[in-house]
């Protein structure tokens, strides 16, 4: 997949002053993902080479964000996206072909929009191309200068821009593709003449046209896909729109969500045909939820696995897994480690933690399940407790397939219950109980006759 004689550019440098954040804005996550991995996604998908991202603004933490998937410039000091570019010069050396420059903070770009402007620029033969956009509120951006003809001429910064020139609607979207070599020689002329004392990449447009070259303007239908998040508002907004597209993904998949306002799936989430998602529904990370399975309402689930079949209602669940045809909830929460396989119950009010549910097994009630491993069809009655930590360490609870665990129980770990054995409710458990066996741990019960009456009396 993707052009070969292409190269991304990704301009990731700046700071981001207006998301007033310690972390740099492309770190920031819109639908659960940083929001330069979206363009990284992007960039991947129209070229066949590594991306290469120019950081400067925290450097170290966005180089770790994106490891090995991509190659790196060193801006020092962000001079503006001319000088990005002229840092990345040596590293682009003399790359034949096309580059496609992408700005870190524009994550919802798509493939499908950047194919369409390759495929221009090389129709019209072009010596650059810029993608644009009309909006109504052009503040902030730079503005698309044409000629009577329509031809572009250049791109007028907000702070640069005559009370005419602020006046037009088009705006540059920050994605341009140049030819690579004829880019190189145009930096060498940009000067920082300008209202921000910057060096701008777009005045290289007009460098370009007074050379000669043809630049072009292609204006894209999709203004939403620009929508490059400056403060929190719009970061919000983004959000927004790239959340719906995920929905509208899984839902042309064939999954059924009742009301996509208030329902929440992130980037890397998996879900299967015929599962139903309820209001309030947050699924995160890397959750894979299986097929004709009922989510929600009201339920938070990431980095989780959810076999086919399956039911959770009100509950949370994080790094959990189950197999085929489980029940959680209403009011659970699963926490790391939790292992409930097929036809496995989490009732009501259950915490568990590091725990190993068998086969057919059922914590129905109000109990707490920590570092425990459970055979198959063990029942667990209302109220018990695995008592796994002595103040230094954590301690394992094992118990038998088939064992029934009488409510209000303790199981004092480390402790094992043996298959098939029977806990007497009110118990607290300290030692282990062998297979078949009945333990009662609990006080014995003393009928006093008439004594209640006679003392009243
Ligand atoms: C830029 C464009 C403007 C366009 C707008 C679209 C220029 C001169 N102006 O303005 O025409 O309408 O984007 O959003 O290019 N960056 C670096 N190093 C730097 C400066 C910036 O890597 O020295 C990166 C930033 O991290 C960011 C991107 O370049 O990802 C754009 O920078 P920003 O300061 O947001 O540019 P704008 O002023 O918005
Ligand atoms: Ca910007």
């Amino acid at each position: 997949m993707g052009i070969s004689n292409l190269k991304v550019i990704i301009l990731a440098a700046g700071r981001g002053t207006r998301m007033k954040s310690d972390l740099p804005k492309v770190l920031h996550p819109v639908c659960g993902v940083p929001m330069i991995q979206h363009v990284v996604k992007a960039a991947r998908s129209v070229s066949r080479h590594k991306p290469l991202v120019v950081i400067g603004y925290q450097a170290e933490l966005v180089s770790e964000e994106l490891g090995t998937t991509v190659d790196y410039v060193l801006q020092e000091k962000q001079l503006g996206t001319g000088h990005a570019l002229m840092m990345a010069g040596p590293h682009l050396g003399g790359f034949p072909g096309d580059l496609l420059v992408l700005y870190g903070d524009t994550p919802l770009i798509t493939e499908k929009t950047l194919i369409g402007m390759v495929a221009e620029h090389h129709k019209a033969q072009a010596g650059v191309t810029v993608l644009s956009v009309e909006v109504d509120e052009p503040t902030g951006y730079g503005r698309i200068v044409r000629d009577k003809n329509g031809d572009l001429q250049g791109i007028v910064e907000e702070k640069d821009a005559s009370p005419t020139e602020k006046k037009i609607k088009e705006v540059n979207t920050g994605i341009y593709l140049f030819d690579c070599q004829e880019l190189n020689k145009s930096l060498n002329q940009l000067k920082p003449d300008n209202a921000q004392g910057e060096y701008y990449l777009t005045d290289v447009i007009s460098l370009l046209v007074t050379e000669g070259k043809k630049a072009l303007a292609v204006l894209s239908g999709k203004s939403e896909e620009i929508l490059g998040p400056n403060d929190r508002k719009t970061l919000a907004e983004t959000d927004r729109i790239m959340r719906r597209r995920i929905l509208d993904y899984w839902m042309m998949e064939g999954v059924t969500i009742i009301d996509p306002s208030s329902t929440y799936i992130e980037d890397q989430v998996k879900i299967g045909r015929d599962s139903i998602i309820y209001p309030g529904t947050f699924l995160q990370g890397s959750t894979e939820v299986g097929e004709n399975c009922q989510i929600g309402p009201y339920s938070q689930i990431q980095n989780s696995l959810i076999g086919n079949g399956s039911l959770v209602r009100f509950s949370v669940l994080d790094q959990a897994k189950t197999g085929q045809g489980v029940n959680i909830g209403p009011y659970s929460y699963l926490r790391p480690g939790t292992i409930l396989e097929d036809k496995g119950k989490i009732g009501g009010f259950v915490e568990t933690k590091n725990s190993q549910i068998g086969e057919g097994s059922k914590v129905p009630h109000l109990s707490y399940i920590g570092d425990c491993k459970i055979g198959t069809e063990v029942n667990i009655g209302a109220g018990t407790i695995t008592c796994n930590y002595d103040g230094y360490s954590k301690h394992q609870t094992v118990i038998g397939d088939e064992a029934f665990i009488g409510s209000n129980t303790n199981l004092v770990a480390p402790v094992n219950v043996g298959k098939g054995a029977l806990v007497g409710a009110g118990s607290t458990i300290t030692k282990d109980v062998p297979a078949s066996a009945l333990a009662l741990a609990r006080s014995r019960q003393i009928n006093k006759e008439k004594w209640y009456r006679r003392k009243k009396d």
